[in-house]
């Protein structure tokens, strides 16, 4: 309790003195001039006042007056009242407080926390993997910023979305790097990651650096789009153009294309060449009007959609190639919402099984309601047969 008080009190003093004083955070970038005002004083000499600083040069407070000699090429108070650094350096990081009297005698206090920064050259990935493959952890590159203070972050995007390491698929290797002389930091990050087999396959990916001053902007590396193969090539002609043509991989995610109904299916054509072919779509035999393109997404399966499906690669130089089939199918399951490891599954599940508890809630209160209104309605019924009864008695008794 007491405790509580005392430090309730220390607050109050904290902040009147915060108040009183001014306090005011300035964030200045390395090597240009930095000015801090001197409230309340005069504008020209003669001046009352005295500039107070305790920075990474200063041992304790160094104190600085407009009569007294200016700090090396440190500091100056210039005719003003104001204080005059010349060149901010990361040493200049600390808090500056001046104390000036007016004419009329008011004195006034300044205080000032003053943190400094640098703006990184703009982000690269340097050594960006030619291309990755499915299945398998692979280098995509190392981002590296250069240059800047306060340290600050990278982080990695994949077409556009940031990447959370989780260890697993995701995982970023960094070093954080100090120049011995100028202080600045470079920063690497470097990204492993491993595809899913059957997802994108021409991701980009891009790299962030975020700096460690809030309201400062966020720098971008140009993207890098990358291929994903799902089969190691056999074998890269000398010209890198003479890519022997493999054969098209059909991808079905869920394996075994059997998903509950509701559930969605997946289906990647994987045809590795240079240029990339047009993918159409067949199923059962037939082509589907559908665009052009690698992936074909069935979501919220039904009846409908049960089939053979297959995809065709037709290639400028090659002709079309056409993958092998495969089957989707609807299981059917007693109860309801057990998927055979649909990737959308435990999404769905959670969103089922939140709607049926707010629906089993939403029952349990209008049940509740009614009972309620019944038993209300129940008594009034009581309530007044009892009157009619008792007037019965009264007439019968008259
Ligand atoms: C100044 O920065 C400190 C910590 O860095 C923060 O607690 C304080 O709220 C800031 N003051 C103002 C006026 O922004
Ligand atoms: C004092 O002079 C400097 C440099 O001329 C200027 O930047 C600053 O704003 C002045 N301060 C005041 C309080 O007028």
């Amino acid at each position: 309790m007491a405790a509580g008080a005392a430090v309730g009190a220390w607050m109050l003093v904290l902040s009147l003195w915060g108040a009183v004083t001014g306090d005011q955070n300035i964030t200045a970038r390395i090597g240009k001039p930095l000015v801090l005002n001197c409230k309340g004083a005069p504008k020209k000499p003669p001046q009352q006042l005295e500039w107070k600083l305790n920075t990474g040069r200063t041992e304790a407070w160094k104190v600085l007056s407009p009569q007294g000699d200016p700090w090396d090429s440190v500091a100056r108070v210039l005719p003003n009242g104001s204080l005059l650094l010349p060149a901010v350096g990361i040493q200049d990081e600390g808090t500056f407080r001046c104390r000036a009297t007016s004419r009329s005698g008011k004195e006034t206090k300044s205080n000032y926390r003053v943190r400094v920064y640098q703006i990184p050259g703009k982000p690269e990935i340097v050594d960006p993997a030619s291309e990755l493959m499915a299945g398998v952890p692979n280098k995509v590159g190392t981002c590296v910023s250069e240059g800047g203070y306060p340290a600050g972050t990278l982080s990695w995007l994949l077409d556009g979305k940031t990447l959370i390491p989780d260890g697993k698929g995701v995982s970023v290797k960094e070093e954080t790097k100090r120049h011995p002389e100028t202080g600045l930091f470079t920063l690497h990050s470097e990204l492993m990651l491993t595809p899913a087999r059957g997802g994108a396959l021409h991701p980009t990916f891009s790299c962030s650096f975020t700096p460690g001053l809030p309201r400062r902007k966020a720098l971008h590396t140009a993207p890098i789009q990358l291929r994903v193969s799902s089969e190691r090539r056999g074998g890269e002609g000398p010209n890198g153009d003479a890519v022997p043509v493999e054969e098209v991989q059909l991808v079905v995610e869920p394996e075994g294309g059997a998903v509950a109904p509701g559930g969605t299916v997946t289906l990647t054509c994987e045809a590795p060449a240079q240029p990339p072919p047009q993918i159409h779509w067949i199923k059962d035999g037939r082509p589907l009007p559908l665009p052009p393109g690698p992936v074909l997404l069935l979501p919220e399966v039904g009846p409908e959609d049960q089939g053979t499906y297959s995809c065709v690669a037709t290639h400028p130089s090659h002709g079309p190639q056409e993958s092998r089939a495969v089957s989707v199918s609807i299981i059917e399951t007693g109860e309801e919402g057990t998927t055979a490891g649909s990737v959308e599954g435990p999404g769905l599940e959670t969103l089922a099984l939140t709607l049926g508890i707010l629906g089993g809630l939403g029952t349990v209160a209008l049940l509740i309601g009614l009972i309620v209104w019944h038993r209300r309605q129940q008594r009034k019924g009581q309530e007044r047969s009892q009157k009619t009864r008792r007037k019965k008695r009264r007439r019968e008794r008259n």
